[in-house]
């Protein structure tokens, strides 16, 4: 999915850019100085793309829309699962032609940092592999291209440095992603991202308040503060603030509404975060918190460092707060091993917990994991069966959870406009998504009232209330 930028740069940063005059010096180089950027896989890898942009177009490249119009072409891949790892490969078949044009093709991200310099062998038309934790060495790296080296490299992951940028530029105009935690140090034993992302680095929070207070001087209302384990956070200054006073100090920033976070691990996640929902409505009511099995022995087998019962006093803990909080998660059927009763076991989760929403996923075995190795394979259609049951019982769930909320009002962000005369839609707080009808005229970018008058599993029917 590539998403081009409908913002003007300078609106974006508040500042001029040195584009202008630096896309001179490669007007010799003609398409040289454009890039094409396409982008898979998770927000933080949206996230990088938007930061990988922004190193770009301070080095004068211009953005285009087609990998045609573009002297450069970077890729940025997932390898989460092996399905969209296998996508890139034959993209990359896709863009051998391109290079003989003499397109410079780049491969950003987690199959970047997976599969290393084994892609030029696979794909000798390919000049770039960097993977997410060496972004901070992109400005050397194109540099080096520019210089005519053929093959060019970013692959270490011992950084203890977060990827931080002078401009990014954003391509969602309601919601701004912010980074403040990179790499994973917990080590699920099915999971490529400490593999690919590396070891954990928290950014320092005078940095992360700084951007904020950038992002309401700039417009945006709604901010969303991401990790692979957010809630994780260790401020490495001085001030070594607390993830939940992080949200807080966000919540504070003028112009700022709303501030999201997203992922949660389960073991860190801590009370103080529910006091911090409780005592401002500013931050947003909604926590993922992924719980992957309900099973303990495969939560073991899995290595995520709780049990079904920790995870329940979890849930026990938001669901007591004051003000009613959403929580969604994700789950993984035919982990290696799981038995049917293990699986009976997830069924029984979601009966207990009635999740808002969820994510779910065929196990996957990834290279460089734990669970590669492990015996108890489950067939393919077994797994597709389990997924099947689980997604049937999770929309009873959400069509009788939605349901209940008709007659309510809630407060939605419009960030979406249909071809249909009159029709919006937006999220809630919660992160619900409702569709909406309206006679306004121009409504993108607002915060409007809506009554809820109808409901279907992923999504709440309303109307707006002036
Ligand atoms: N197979 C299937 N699902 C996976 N996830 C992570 N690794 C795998 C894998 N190897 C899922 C987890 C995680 C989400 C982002 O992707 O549920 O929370
Ligand atoms: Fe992967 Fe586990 Fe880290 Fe999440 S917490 S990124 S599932 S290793």
């Amino acid at each position: 999915m590539n998403k081009p930028f409908d913002f003007e740069l300078e609106r974006l940063t508040g500042q001029g850019t040195d584009a202008a005059p630096r896309q001179r010096d490669f007007a010799h180089l003609s398409m040289r100085g454009t890039f094409f950027l396409e982008t898979f896989g998770c927000q933080m890898n949206d996230h990088d793309s938007e930061k990988v942009a922004g190193v770009l177009l301070a080095r004068g490249y211009r953005q285009v829309e087609t990998p045609e119009a573009a002297g450069l072409i970077l890729y940025n891949t997932c390898s989460i699962r092996e399905k969209a790892a296998q996508k890139v490969f034959s993209r990359l078949g896709e863009y051998r032609a391109k290079q003989a044009e003499g397109k410079i093709i780049g491969v950003l991200g987690c199959v970047a940092q997976q599969e290393g310099e084994d892609i030029f062998e696979r794909a000798p038309w390919v000049r770039l592999v960097c993977g997410s934790a060496s972004y901070r060495k992109l400005p050397e790296m194109l540099a080096q291209l520019e210089a005519g080296n053929h093959h060019v490299t970013g692959l270490d992951t011992d950084t203890d440095e977060t990827f931080e940028t002078e401009i990014t530029r954003r391509d969602n105009p309601f919601r701004a992603y912010l980074t403040i935690i990179e790499g994973c140090d917990k080590a699920c034993s099915y999971c490529v991202v400490p593999y690919t992302r590396g070891p954990e680095r928290s950014r320092a929070s005078d940095s992360i308040l700084r951007e904020v207070r950038q992002l309401g001087e700039l417009g945006y209302s709604e901010v969303q503060l991401l990790g692979q384990t957010v809630n994780s956070y260790a401020d490495p200054s001085p001030r070594t603030m607390r993830f939940a006073e992080l949200l807080l100090a966000a919540a504070e920033v003028p112009g700022i509404r709303r501030v999201r976070f997203t992922t949660s691990h389960p073991s860190d996640f801590t009370k103080d975060i529910v006091e911090a929902i409780e005592s401002q409505p500013k931050v947003c009511e909604h926590v993922h918190l992924p719980v992957q099995s309900g099973s303990t022995k495969v939560l073991r087998a899995m290595q995520r460092t709780y049990t079904r019962d920790e995870y329940l006093e979890k849930i026990a803990m938001i669901r007591g707060a004051k003000r009613p909080i959403a929580i969604t998660t994700d789950i993984i059927v035919g982990f290696p091993g799981e038995t049917p009763s293990d699986f009976e076991e997830t069924l029984s989760l979601l009966d207990e917990v009635r999740y808002d929403s969820l994510f779910s996923f065929k196990y996957s075995p990834r290279p460089h994991t734990p669970s590669l190795k492990m015996d108890d394979a489950i067939p393919e259609e077994e797994k597709s069966r389990r997924l099947a049951i689980l997604q049937d019982k999770q929309r009873e769930i959400q069509t009788s959870r939605n349901a209940r909320l008709i007659g309510e009002s809630y407060e939605v962000l419009v960030s979406g406009k249909s071809r249909r005369e009159g029709q919006w839609s937006g999220y809630t707080s919660s992160y619900r998504l409702a569709n909406f009808t309206s006679h306004a005229n121009e409504l993108l970018g607002t915060y409007v009232q809506v009554r809820v008058t109808g409901a279907t599993p992923n999504s709440l029917v309303g109307e707006h209330v002036v």
